[in-house]
């Protein structure tokens, strides 16, 4: 760890809004002033606020300013960063405003999904890089708005699908890429959590002291409040997310796109979806379902069972690349290669192979962020594939909702062929004065 020296800069003004503010500055002792990213947080109750620290673990980091709508969040994370990094940034609620402030490089996006093409979009438009947590965003009409305006203001976007940087899935793909076991024929993923089938159900309640509300809603349909659709347990309510189906969905279907590097939406779903878990919970999404993803030479099959803690190869979640001559079984805690025997040669057909004590990914997908902001290069997850991710947890979802055990695609028109009702889906409707970006 190189030497950390901290400095305060001199007062300086933000043109546009008239703010006087001390700019916090960390300098690292090797690290040039030209040489310094200045990062900004909008969301900052959990994983934004764990990515938040990842970056500013980096040479050369600076943090200028938190964005929370809950300022109990947002005094306890300034509290935080002052005592862990010696370190004051600037507070807001509204991230419009914080955008205003010209010093911030890049910002990161740790708002609940229904947010996250409005704060991207403005950000690009502002001119900053932008590490967007997943899934992309909340819907397929987003996630293409989204792609559109990185290309369009020529940003660094990192989508966090942090498994992209991580060693074990890297390892498998070298595996699978180099033909050590021989033709994929499947990918089988599995994810079973318990947390998966929501909350016990409680009462409306009053909006918390501290809260705006209206701004943590955002977009999204007005609602009386309700602690179950607040921090984290927003992720089971359609209006904010997707449930197991797009949490954890995008992270393990993305490691399936990736071994034929494929960025394409899917043309073809096949959905089974229905709530089977015994007990009344707090919850829209579905607790059980089973999608496959046809491709050309090899098939995607997703089985998610929420309420459950156990699974095959006795992983909670998993994937099992299924080749010719063997199969990988890989989670973020080990890989394992599991060959086929060849009767004739009497010999395995493929080296075993075995990784068992767990990668951190978090931290070299931030690496791989502001390396690229210095470098201009594409990240590790940029947002086209994030949008492919998202859109095969969305499209199942959507078949779900409307009954539709197969939906068929067309990324090129961006429309369901077989379905209305499942088109009517595609969009959300932006509850004023939010009005969804239009990106020519
Ligand atoms: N990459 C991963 O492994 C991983 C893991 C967990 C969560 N996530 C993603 O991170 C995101 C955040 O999830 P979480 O579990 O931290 O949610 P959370 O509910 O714990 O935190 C979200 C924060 O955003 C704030 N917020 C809401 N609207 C805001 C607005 N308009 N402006 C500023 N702040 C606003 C909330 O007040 C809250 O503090 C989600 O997209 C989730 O899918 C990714």
């Amino acid at each position: 760890m190189n030497r950390r020296k901290f400095i305060n800069r001199t007062a300086m003004t933000s043109a546009g809004i008239g703010l006087t503010t001390i700019l916090p500055s960390k300098v690292w002792s090797s690290v040039s002033p030209s040489d310094t990213i200045n990062v900004a947080l909008i969301g900052c109750n959990s994983m934004g606020f764990g990515d938040l620290q990842n970056h500013l673990d980096i040479a050369g980091v600076n943090c200028l300013a938190l964005c929370d709508v809950d300022e109990n969040v947002l005094n306890k994370r300034s509290a935080e960063i002052a005592a862990k990094y010696n370190q004051h940034p600037k507070l807001f609620s509204d991230f419009r405003k914080m955008l205003e402030l010209k010093e911030i490089d890049a910002v990161i996006i740790g708002t609940p999904d229904h947010w996250h093409c409005l704060n991207m979009v403005y950000a690009v438009q502002a001119g900053k890089d932008v590490y967007v947590e997943k899934p992309m965003a909340n819907t397929i009409a987003e996630c293409s708005i989204m792609v559109s305006a990185a290309r369009k203001y020529s940003r660094i976007v990192q989508v966090g699908q942090q498994q992209r940087s991580g060693f074990i899935f890297q390892k498998a793909m070298e595996l699978i890429k180099s033909g050590k076991i021989g033709q994929l024929r499947k990918v089988n993923i599995w994810a079973n959590f318990e947390y998966g089938v929501g909350p016990d159900i409680v009462p409306d309640s009053p909006v918390p002291a501290g809260v705006d509300y209206d701004m943590w809603l955002g977009p999204a349909p007005k609602r009386p409040f309700n602690a179950n659709r607040f921090h984290g347990s927003w992720r089971h309510f359609w209006d904010y997310g997707g449930g197991l189906m797009s949490d954890w969905g995008v992270h393990l279907l993305d490691m399936g796109l990736w071994t034929k590097d494929l960025v394409q939406a899917p043309d073809k779903v096949l959905t089974y979806a229905a709530n089977t878990f015994p007990e009344k919970r707090a919850r829209e999404t579905f607790d059980t379902m089973t999608v496959s993803y046809p491709k050309s030479d090899f098939v995607i099959n997703w089985d998610m069972t929420a309420g459950l803690q156990r699974g095959p190869y006795d992983m909670s979640y998993g994937i099992a690349f299924i080749g010719d001559d063997a199969t990988i079984v890989a989670n973020r805690s080990k890989i394992n290669v599991y060959p086929e025997w060849d009767n004739d040669t009497k010999k395995y057909k493929a080296e075993e192979y075995a990784f068992l004590e767990g990668t951190e990914s978090h931290k070299p997908h931030a690496q791989n962020f502001i390396d690229c902001i210095k470098s201009r290069q594409q990240p590790a997850c940029p947002p086209e594939y994030g949008r492919a991710a998202a859109l095969h947890a969305h499209i199942p979802n959507i078949a779900a909702r409307v009954g539709e055990p197969v939906l068929l695609w067309d990324d090129k028109n961006n429309r369901f062929t077989n379905s209305e009702a499942a088109n009517q889906l595609i969009t959300p409707k932006y509850r004023a004065p939010w009005i969804l970006p239009k990106i020519d």
